[in-house]
């Protein structure tokens, strides 16, 4: 049987710097574990836009869709923000999700135990936290019509919309309670349904898979703006939340911040099977391009790294290996090693972003 293919979009920013350590950790795999993967790279984002006046051109959707895993590192910087919305670098991600269908984002927030002080929250609120956040990722308002700024009498309006299907719900929701089981049993699921159509229906379809399908794991309800204060004021209550697009995108950035880092957060993005029993997927970090400190080898890798031990998880079977991974970048945090955005306010001396890789790399020669 051929290798797995995967296709890279390293991206803008800080994105190529961290995507080539996972290169490296890649070429370890194929060295040291005998786990070999077709690997191309390709544009996305600004830098698609730079070559091709276009985000995302066909022929890379064509290769996303073909290929077993896309890893991808980051889109946007400033150079593009006065760009037409239409080619701007994120609609090429939007585009890669939706067109991939990747319903289900995973985003963990763990906080490593090296790490509890950086939180701006108390150690003990946040020590051994372990929750996933699961968001809706290719309806809601990031997709539905209308949508536009229009005229309306002498002024302007400006208009997104709030659209979710039965369907599209009761696949997240399948997508929740899966991985509730592998872990611990319990499914928060957070709309407003207190205010909004949407979100009632968002709570009855969530409510009825449970009831039909999984109603051996705990679920629970709660309003999005309640979530968030929970979330701050005692997040270990948690174990899988689901949300929709939105909220999903602001409460995973509000879950990643309470382990100290957002530099450390990996996320996998899921469809449905393909005729090989792979899921389409995703694999990116949580962060942002990081323009301001793109090129100076200051980044940190570990969430791109850990991005790639997801799918070796979720799209290869690879369960052990992703441990084994996951591991040797707790032991080097563990060995006091940091980059730049892991430095506290009594600073310290930080090492590059390709010293990470280094010591990712040693970590998983030393686990052999
Ligand atoms: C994210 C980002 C994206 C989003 C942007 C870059 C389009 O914030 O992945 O959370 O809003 O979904
Ligand atoms: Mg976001």
């Amino acid at each position: 049987m051929s290798n797995p293919s995967l296709l890279i979009l390293a991206g803008d920013g800080i994105g190529p710097e961290v995507m080539a350590e996972v290169k490296k950790i890649i070429a370890w795999y194929g060295d040291k574990r005998a786990l070999r993967f077709e690997i191309s790279d390709d544009l996305v984002g600004g830098c698609a836009y730079d070559a091709h006046g276009t985000p995302l051109t066909d022929e890379t959707m064509a290769k996303a869709q073909a290929a077993d895993a896309v890893l991808l590192g980051a889109v946007g910087g400033p150079k593009y923000d006065n760009l037409d919305f239409s080619v701007k670098p994120e609609r090429g991600l939007l585009r890669l999700r939706k067109e991939m269908d990747l319903y289900a984002n995973l985003r963990p927030a763990q906080c490593f135990d090296a790490l509890a002080d950086f939180s701006s929250l108390k150690k003990d609120v946040v020590a051994g936290l372990d929750i996933m956040i699961v968001r809706e990722l290719t309806s809601g308002v990031y997709f539905g019509e209308p949508r536009g700024i229009f005229t309306e009498g002498n002024e302007r309006v400006g208009i997104n919309t709030q659209r979710y299907t039965e369907s599209e719900i009761a696949r997240v929701a399948r997508s929740a309670f899966e991985l509730a089981r592998k872990r611990g049993n319990k499914v928060c699921s957070m709309e407003k349904a207190n205010v909004m159509e949407s979100g009632i229906l968002w709570r009855e379809v969530v409510q009825k898979v449970h009831d039909e399908e999984y109603h051996d794991v705990q679920l629970s309800h709660m309003y999005a703006d309640a979530g968030a204060m929970q979330l701050t004021r005692w997040p270990k209550q948690f174990d899988v939340i689901v949300t929709d697009n939105l909220f999903g995108d602001l409460l995973s950035d509000l879950a990643a911040m309470l382990t100290g880092s957002l530099g450390m957060l990996p996320s996998a993005s899921l469809g449905a099977p393909m005729a090989n029993g792979r899921p389409k997927a995703l694999y990116e970090p949580v962060h942002g391009s990081a323009p301001d400190i793109a090129g100076q080898g200051k980044a940190n890798p570990i969430a791109c790294i850990l991005s790639f031990a997801m799918a070796l998880r979720y799209s290869f079977d690879q369960g052990a290996e992703a441990d084994r991974l996951e591991k040797a970048v707790e032991k080097v945090l563990a060995d006091g090693l940091r980059t730049a955005d892991l430095m506290g306010p009594e600073g310290g001396s930080p090492v590059s972003t390709s010293a990470m890789g280094d010591a990712v790399i040693a970590a998983l020669d030393a686990s052999l």
